[in-house]
């Protein structure tokens, strides 16, 4: 019976142990400097707000306090000004707006004021963990301070600064931005558009206050997303635009060359086709010029000899040739009949027949 009742009262303790929610003195520095608007503080006030709500408020859980800065820092609360939530989520419900006349933000005067807040007579625990989360929507007056600063924060009191930038005067990559944060960025620095989307990170920030703690991201939340086109560097910019102009470039190319192409197929078959032309052409001419040859060697084979008489010698083997005519010759026999009537005879001619080809 005893025993049964140790062993209720350890697993009780350790499960009490177990549920409590992270112990942190939490403080979160709002930038408010001229260029925030009321929707801005709005927004902002409603983000703080909603994590709260996720939170175990309490002086043996999170204690939070708010400091909102321009050229100068306050706490609109402070770490011991509220021991439970309700409390503390009226206290964040009823911070007012002012519009700032100050547009210089001096961050680093924020994050010195910051440590006298984690003293001892300002509700600040030694043994709880610290956490820091800088909103800012431009850079500080002084980046390098507010560095140094940031610095300080974490060897004096091992803090974990977490750096929310908001808008086009900040990135992701800035490097105040990643100055303030601890390290790694990717896990310190959250970078967002515009402050509606603000209610987009709640998921993300939540469980890096209290790591047993999530939430799903909200209905109707604008969730920021990186444009593509937006975080590119003019370099990148620069070579896409030389990419897409080489791309113009080939294509020009490849069509020049198809042409280019195309035109010495034509010029090679215009040649082909001349070239056979002038053969023909040639081929054409030969057959008279030919003809023309044969007059001038029967002309020169005659030249010598009086027209009318020449003196054509037919030479056969006649060991075998009877030497009578074997019929009667007419003067319709061929020089050819003739031939094989004789054998061997000399003829002669009195014509010169000369076939000149049409
Ligand atoms: C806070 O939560 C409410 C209710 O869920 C929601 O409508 C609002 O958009 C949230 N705002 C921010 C800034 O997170
Ligand atoms: C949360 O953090 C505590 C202390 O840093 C650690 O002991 C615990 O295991 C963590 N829980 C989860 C769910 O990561």
């Amino acid at each position: 019976m005893m025993l049964r009742t140790t062993v209720f009262l350890i697993i009780f303790g350790l499960s009490l142990t177990y549920c409590r929610g992270a112990y942190k003195d939490v403080l979160w520095l709002v930038d408010a400097s001229s260029s925030v608007s009321a929707d801005d503080h709005a927004l902002t006030m409603g983000f703080i707000y909603n994590v709260t709500s996720y939170l175990t408020i309490g002086d043996n859980d999170i204690r939070m306090g708010v400091v909102k800065f321009d050229d100068e820092a306050n706490a609109l609360f402070e770490l011991d000004d509220n021991n439970n939530k309700a409390s503390l989520l009226s206290a964040i419900n009823s911070i007012s707006y002012t519009q700032s006349t100050v547009s210089s933000r001096k961050t680093m005067d924020a994050l010195t004021y910051t440590r006298t807040l984690y003293l001892s007579i300002k509700g600040g625990r030694s043994d709880a963990g610290k956490v820091v989360i800088v909103i800012e929507s431009g850079p500080s007056t002084n980046t390098p301070l507010t560095i140094t600063k940031a610095n300080d924060l974490r060897t004096s009191y091992g803090a974990e600064v977490f750096a929310i930038g908001i808008g086009s005067d900040l990135s992701k990559t800035n490097d105040e931005l990643q100055g303030i944060a601890n390290d790694p960025d990717s896990y310190y620095v959250e970078y967002i558009g515009g402050f509606i989307n603000l209610c987009g990170i709640v998921p993300s920030i939540l469980p890096k206050i209290d790591n047993e703690t999530t939430a799903t991201m909200l209905d109707g939340c604008d969730e920021w997303v990186e444009p593509t086109t937006a975080e590119i560097t003019s370099t990148e910019r620069m070579t896409e635009a030389t990419i897409s102009q080489t791309n113009e470039g080939l294509d020009i190319g490849a069509v020049v060359g198809i042409l280019l192409s195309c035109l010495l197929i034509l010029a090679i078959l215009a040649c082909v086709l001349y070239l056979l032309y002038k053969r023909k052409r040639r081929k054409d001419k030969k057959g008279p010029d030919k003809s023309e040859d044969d007059i001038v060697k029967a002309v020169n084979e005659y030249n010598d000899t009086s027209l009318g008489e020449k003196r054509h010698m037919y030479k056969r083997d006649t060991s075998s040739i009877n030497i009578t005519p074997t019929k009667t010759m007419s003067e319709k026999d061929t020089m050819f009949t003739v031939y094989e009537n004789l054998g061997e005879r000399s003829v002669t001619s009195s014509i010169i027949d000369v076939k000149i080809p049409i």
